[in-house]
């Protein structure tokens, strides 16, 4: 099965004109792309291959919401994935399980798919990640009983590089055990997060069961972004 790669620009670039560059360089099958807000429309019109993400997206179709995006507006802009349940957005914007829930269930009742992010923030072995996963999944995913438009990022926290050299990528072995056991629980693709580089993406991709990779900083080097794809 293809891996699904999925680039997460967070708050960057700086303006349109580096947005649609780096998009049109990273046009390839396969590929997500998921450009901050202002960038969507541009971005979208100047793809062929890849797909149009989303970082986000608010829990209602339209209505009193100050400096919400909602899934109609994303959708007229030919958006096809939402990430959601974001690290950086629970840490940062006090996103909590509730809310999340109340994104995941209607973004998925609207057709979109959705790119769910759990993980732990610290590693203290694999059984308790395992068991803080479980519960964080268990209250994104109250109330979802389709799954097929579900995809799981797990996407431990302390991975995230967010520019810090010293994060690193979770052992392949680690992130592949945490996949199998994401997806004994829910029947759904699970993919990676966390560090992933031009140099590394190999190991993950090499166990059969991780579906694919969520890339942050690398994703905003096109070369390293085109290693990876190699
Ligand atoms: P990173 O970010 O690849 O820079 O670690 C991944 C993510 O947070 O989506």
């Amino acid at each position: 099965m293809p891996k699904l790669i999925i680039a997460n620009w967070k708050s960057n670039p700086d303006n349109s004109r580096q947005a649609i560059a780096l998009a049109k360089a990273i046009d390839r099958k396969g590929v997500v792309i998921a450009p901050p807000y202002p960038f969507l429309e541009a971005v979208g019109k100047s793809i062929k291959k890849a797909t149009l993400g989303a970082q986000d997206v608010f829990w209602a179709d339209s209505g009193p919401y100050t400096g919400e995006v909602s899934l109609k507006q994303l959708k007229s802009l030919g958006v096809k994935y939402v990430i959601l349940g974001h690290s950086e957005r629970r840490i940062y914007l006090g996103e909590t399980d509730d809310l999340i829930n109340k994104k995941v269930k209607t973004a998925l009742k609207s057709g979109f798919k959705v790119i769910l992010c759990v993980g732990e923030s610290k590693r203290k072995s694999l059984s308790s990640a395992k068991s803080f996963v479980k519960n964080q999944l268990r209250r994104n995913l109250i109330g979802v009983n389709r799954f097929k438009n579900l995809i799981i990022t797990y996407e431990p926290v302390w991975s995230i590089s967010g520019g810090d050299p010293r994060h690193r990528a979770d052992n392949p072995k680690d992130a592949a055990e945490m996949v199998r056991f994401i997806k004994q629980m829910v029947r759904v693709k699970v993919i990676y997060g966390g560090s992933v580089t031009g140099n590394n993406a190999k190991s993950f991709f090499k166990h059969k069961e991780i579906d694919g990779v969520l890339v942050g900083g690398a994703s905003l080097n096109s070369q390293e972004f085109k290693k990876m794809l190699k």
